[in-house]
């Protein structure tokens, strides 16, 4: 089963790159950032040529929950915590205004994408778990305060969030935030609207068309596909998981976590509003139109990409069909997917230069399962920048309000996703974590690899054998036909483990799939895993 998004819609083919093209902007990757990226400079007046290897949307984007929220989980408290007051303010006005935008984008275009203001909701069943609520709550509060004090003067009383025990989820929780007006929408449907937007903004998609190398030349870059290439003087890499390694890092930086989804038909039709608890295994709720009912999309079970939990009760679809099951016992599963998400261990995403090595390279990722409104932020704050190194004043460009628009906001929020931000990380257990997981695949998977018999491997099933002391990664189908794969990751030389949810070989350094037959599904990697015959 897919996606529901993109079940849903007739996303047409762009054509391929079939020429060498120069432009002001390429933008890498035509996800919900690339494009949103690509809208504000198109209609800025600039020369926009996006590129991505899928169709629109394909990726995380097309598989996304989407929730328009500035609660990104128990956030603010964090951050108040971690980095101060302004810092979290900053935070809290980017997400804020960046529900406005999209909003105002589909006014502005018509575009029309099942967008509906919802409460959202951060829950607990656990009492211990109270106290955290309280304090999302007064850090929220303190900050929305703070903000309209700052715009208007005015101390408002009116609390942003508020503690709730009565919720309309099919069970009990001890407490949740309410933060109101918040939203949702048909992701796909808006990914579309934004595409006929910038086409009429004079852009150029092409999609099926790989990058495979960013060269700099003069000062100007050439985004090289197989045939043909794209020249422009800025580059905006917005691929989920930057797919130059160095320089940049980006992979020192992140991780990538997997979740799941499944969307549900019920008798009884749902209740309004998004939720989501506060501590694993994740269980969130929204709904969706479908065919002038609702559908209820149920999704979670998440974990590290490349480590399955123990027991498949707490992850995955059997986790969310469980759950489905107990608490609407009459429902069907219409649909169900997966996606992945670049996690950052200060869980801020990264936003702006890519690297000092690449001038006018600029990057968007890490969005922490919060990429709504986090690449509407990116799209603005990026957009700004180019603009700000523009002389925009010349009657090329059209609308002078609008860009200086884009470069205050840049101007005000950069900073806090800076980029190229090396401060001490506060979330020093993730960093552990990772540094652990990274070196256990490195290091210990390699020499403790069990030599087990190709005949033991059930069909539908994948494991790693030894053969002659080369580690091959086998998957055996239903009928009993194999597949041999290397399963040294393409990106940097991890050894992938077999995830039999999905019969895909993860990376559990930075999160690369490959399906059974070695087929690059995700980046950063990009290469195919070498295949042995059958
Ligand atoms: Fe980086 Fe596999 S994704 S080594």
């Amino acid at each position: 089963m897919n996606s529901y998004w993109l079940s849903s819609c007739k996303i047409n083919s762009n054509k391929s790159i079939d020429d060498n093209y120069i432009a002001d902007i390429c933008i890498i990757g035509a996800g919900i950032c690339g494009l949103s990226t690509a809208y504000y400079l198109s209609k800025s007046g600039l020369k926009v040529v996006v590129v991505d290897k899928d169709n629109i949307g394909q990726k995380t984007s097309g598989h996304t929950t989407a929730k328009i929220t500035l609660q990104h989980g128990l956030i603010y408290d964090y951050l108040i915590n971690s980095f101060g007051l302004e810092f979290a303010l900053g935070y809290f006005e980017a997400n804020k205004q960046a529900i406005n935008n999209i909003k105002k984008i589909i006014d502005l275009e018509n575009i029309n994408c099942d967008f509906s203001n919802q409460d959202n909701f951060i829950y607990t069943t656990h009492q211990h778990d109270l106290t955290k609520i309280y304090n999302e709550i007064k850090a929220v509060n303190t900050l929305d305060n703070y903000s309209n004090f700052i715009d208007s003067n005015i101390l408002n009383n009116n609390n942003y969030a508020n503690f709730v025990s009565d919720i309309k989820l099919p069970f009990k929780v001890c407490g949740a935030i309410k933060t109101k007006n918040q939203a949702q929408f048909h992701p796909v449907k808006y990914m579309l609207g934004l595409e006929k937007a910038l086409k009429n903004n004079g852009a150029l998609i092409f999609t099926n068309s790989l990058v495979k190398d960013v060269q700099k030349c003069n000062d100007e870059y050439i985004c090289y596909c197989e045939n043909y290439a794209v020249k422009s003087k800025y580059v905006v890499i917005a691929t989920h998981y930057p797919f130059i390694n160095f320089p940049g890092f980006y992979f020192s930086k992140m991780y990538q976590s997997t979740s799941y989804v499944v969307a549900i038909e019920n008798e009884t039709p749902p209740f309004n509003g998004m939720y989501i608890n506060t501590c694993d295994p994740v269980l969130s709720f929204r709904t969706a139109d479908y065919k002038g009912k609702q559908l209820l999309i149920m999704s979670g079970g998440d974990h590290k990409t490349g480590y399955s939990p123990e027991s498949e009760d707490t992850f995955g679809y059997k986790y969310l069909e469980n759950q489905a099951k107990k608490y609407y016992p009459n429902s069907n599963v219409l649909y169900k997917w997966n996606t992945r998400d670049c996690i950052t261990l200060d869980k801020i995403p990264y936003i702006g230069e890519f690297s000092s090595f690449m001038p006018n390279t600029f990057v968007a990722t890490g969005f922490n399962k919060w990429g709504m409104t986090s690449s509407n932020v990116a799209a603005n704050i990026i957009a700004g920048k180019i603009l700000k190194k523009l002389d925009f004043k010349s009657s090329d460009y059209a609308d002078i309000n609008f860009m200086n628009e884009l470069i205050d906001f840049s101007d005000k929020y950069a900073y806090v996703f800076d980029s190229s931000r090396l401060s001490p990380i506060k979330n020093r257990s993730e960093v552990k974590n990772m540094i652990q997981q990274v070196f256990k695949s490195f290091v210990s998977n390699r020499i403790k690899i069990p030599e087990e018999n190709l005949n033991k491997i059930q069909k539908d099933n994948g494991a790693i054998i030894r053969i002659n002391g080369t580690a091959v990664g086998i998957y055996k189908d239903t009928r009993g036909k194999v597949y041999a794969v290397n399963p040294t990751c393409t990106h940097l030389g991890c050894l992938l483990t077999w995830n039999n949810v999905d019969k895909t070989w993860d990376c559990p350094c930075h999160g690369s799939r490959f399906d059974y037959t070695g087929k690059n599904l995700y980046d950063p990697a990009f290469k195919n895993l070498e295949t042995y015959g059958e």
